[in-house]
This record gives C-alpha cells, structure tokens and sequence, in this order.
C-alpha cells in the first residue's frame, strides 16, 4: 500500500485550488496573447490581467491603479526598497527577521551606498524591539521603515500597529511584506504604504504577485523597458497567471476562517512534539501568531537531517525558510532571536486549511520513529 503523503510546508507554498488550476487553464487556451496588444486577441489577455488587479485591489482595500503586478513577492520587495532609494542618501529601518528578499536588498543598498541601514533589535520572542524602533526614528530622518507583517518561519505577527504609528508620526514610508499574511489572518497591514504579496501563498499559481501602493506613493522602477505597469515594472504580464491570481485574491478574502480553524491542530501537535522530544522548544511560543505554524527546536538534531528523514517517511516539512532550504545555512531568523542552536536544530511545520487530523497523527507517528533511530 503506497504510504499517506502530508504537506505540512504550506508557508514555503499552498496546493493551488482547482478553481485556480481552472481558471488558467480557460486562459491558457483563451487568452494567451500579450495583454499589451490592441486588438481582440490582446484585449482578451489585458481582460485576465485587469480583473487580477482588480481581485488584489479588494483584498487589500485599494483602487486597482495602485496594484503593481510582479513576478511575484521577491520581486514587489525589491522593487519596495530599492524604488524607494533611487536617490541616494536616506536611512532604511529594518530587522533580520525580514525575509531575505527585503534583508538582502537592504544589505545590497548599504554596500551600493544608496542607503544607511539602521538594523532594529530583536527580542528573543521573534518580534522586533518597538521601544529600539522609536529610538532609531527619533535618531533623524528615516526614509523607508520596512517591517513583515507575519514572519515565514515563526508564523510571529509583527506589532504593524504600533509600527506604523510610530512611521507615520516620523515622517517615514512604511513598507509591509505581508506574503505569509493574505487569506490566513484578517489585515494587520492597512496603514502599508507599500505592501507585498504573492500568489502563490495563497492557493494561486507561481511567479506572479504585487506589489501595491498607498495613493500618491511613487516608486522608481528597478527594470527598464516597456511602458507596463505604467512604467513601474516593465515585462509582459503573464494573463494565464493573472487568471490563477484573480481566483486567488478573491478567495482569500474569505479564507482566514479556514485557516483558524487549524490552530487546534497546531497546537496538538506542537504540545505532541514538546512531549516527545527531551528539550524541545517552539519559536515565538510567547507571541502572537498566525494559526498554523510551530516552529520547534530539537536540540542535539540537525533540522536538515530531520526534514530529510520525515521526507523518507512520508512527511513534508522545511528547515529554515524555503529559500535556503536546502542549504546548509543556519536560520537568519532563529539568529536573529538569539538563539544559535536553534537556527540549526529546527524544523518548521507549517500546516494549512486542508490539513486534517489525520494528517498531523501520521505526521506525529513519523516523527515518534525518526526520534526513537537515535
Ligand atoms: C515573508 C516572505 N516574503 C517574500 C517571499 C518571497 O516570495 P516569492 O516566493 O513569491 O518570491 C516569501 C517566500 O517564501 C516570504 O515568505
């Protein structure tokens, strides 16, 4: 009998519905033209990529002609800082715990000389220090604060409120990537001037996001080309993908519940884990956070080890976030909260609106027969 496979990796990417799968595959067939074309052809392409617009602009209450479509969340989270520090000078506020696609731009604009990075601290319970945030506004002119609002590998929800009170009374941009945020937990993201998602952290397809803009906030654009995107992000948009995003919006803004309601299985499990395994701890257990990750150190294992060995047994976990999954590297995220060993140790079980009880029983069972190999 072929063993019961379980995803338990929904921050690194979520099953796309079969409504999305659908709805691309009507575009692929219907409307595969470039959007930019004026006759008929284009116009049916430029309707799927309209109607994603505007499926984004009501998930995150803006108009349409504020939603800037990217190739998806790396890309809005370049375009968000360095769009913000075309001219050089300025200080950029920021922490460790940023996904690296805001982390390494921030440490690319430092090296290039267009910013100055004020690095914020960070409290051992994976939230950002928001007394250092005040202090580092009260330094001088900030440009651009940049602040997640619910982290990849924690599933800790950053203070937004708080942060951007404290952006908005000092005069700074605030910018919110809140990929991990979108159909899981209701906003925490209104005051954004800039704000990124992605797809297909949401049941939509890969490679197509936004990057969406609060009324009269510019940002210069990081590739030059054609005039798409009103010039912003030059580059052909995808229709078929825009067809997957549209589904995927509008479904997202119904789906927090679904995703709440795994919160009781999240926490079975990591209570399970805690029991199990002698020193055994869950990240950011302290704070607030998104319903349906435990990330849980595992002290005296390698969490590539672990995720490759409940990979052999049938369940899918990550170790670190997706991007350097795969990599030998410690987690910035669990470094920057303090915790070295733990960046080495842990394994992050992200579950998601489908996952079932069941589900997280096989997974405790494997987990119970990888531990006892020791
Ligand atoms: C918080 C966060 N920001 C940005 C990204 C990058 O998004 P994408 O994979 O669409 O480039 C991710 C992906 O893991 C993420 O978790």
């Amino acid at each position: 009998m072929p063993q019961p496979r379980v995803y338990l990796d929904w921050n690194a990417t979520t099953p796309p519905v079969p409504e999305v799968v659908a709805a691309m595959a009507e575009a692929a067939r219907d409307a595969w033209a470039n959007p930019a074309s004026v006759h008929s052809f284009g116009r049916s392409a430029r309707a799927r990529v309209e109607d994603a617009r505007e499926a984004v602009a009501a998930l995150v209450g803006r108009d349409p002609r504020d939603v800037v479509l990217t190739s998806g969340g790396t890309e809005a989270n370049n375009l968000a800082l360095r769009g913000a520090f075309s001219v050089e000078g300025g200080v950029l506020v920021t922490s460790r715990l940023e996904h690296p696609s805001v982390s390494r731009v921030a440490e690319a604009l430092e090296r290039e000389g267009r910013a100055r990075v004020r690095w914020l601290r960070v409290r051992p319970e994976g939230v950002i220090d928001v007394e250092d945030l005040g202090r580092a506004l009260s330094d001088g002119p900030v440009r651009l604060v940049a602040v997640q609002a619910v982290n990849h590998e924690t599933g800790v929800v950053q203070p937004l409120a708080e942060v951007t009170r404290l952006a908005h009374a000092a005069g700074a941009r605030l910018h919110v990537d809140a990929v991990q945020t979108f159909g899981r937990i209701d906003d925490v993201f209104a005051g954004a001037d800039t704000l990124s998602l992605a797809a297909h952290k949401m049941r939509g397809p890969k490679s197509i996001g936004a990057l969406v803009l609060r009324p009269g906030v510019a940002v210069a654009p990081v590739l030059l080309g054609g005039s798409q995107e009103r010039g912003v992000r030059p580059g052909t948009v995808d229709p078929v993908a825009a067809a997957g995003l549209a589904v995927a919006a509008r479904r997202a803004r119904t789906s927090p519940g679904a995703w709440g309601r795994v919160a009781p299985l999240r926490d079975a499990l990591q209570s399970a884990l805690l029991r199990m395994a002698p020193g055994a701890r869950v990240h950011g257990a302290a704070s607030p956070r998104a319903p349906h990750v435990a990330s849980v150190a595992f002290p005296g294992w390698s969490g590539p080890e672990l995720v490759a060995a409940l990979d052999l047994e049938g369940v899918a976990v990550s170790s670190g976030s997706a991007c350097s999954a795969g990599t030998a590297e410690p987690s910035s995220v669990l470094l920057a909260m303090g915790d070295e060993e733990a960046a080495r140790c842990s394994v992050r079980f992200s579950l998601g609106e489908d996952t079932t009880a069941g589900d997280i029983d096989h997974a405790l069972a494997a987990v119970t027969r990888v531990l006892a190999r020791r």
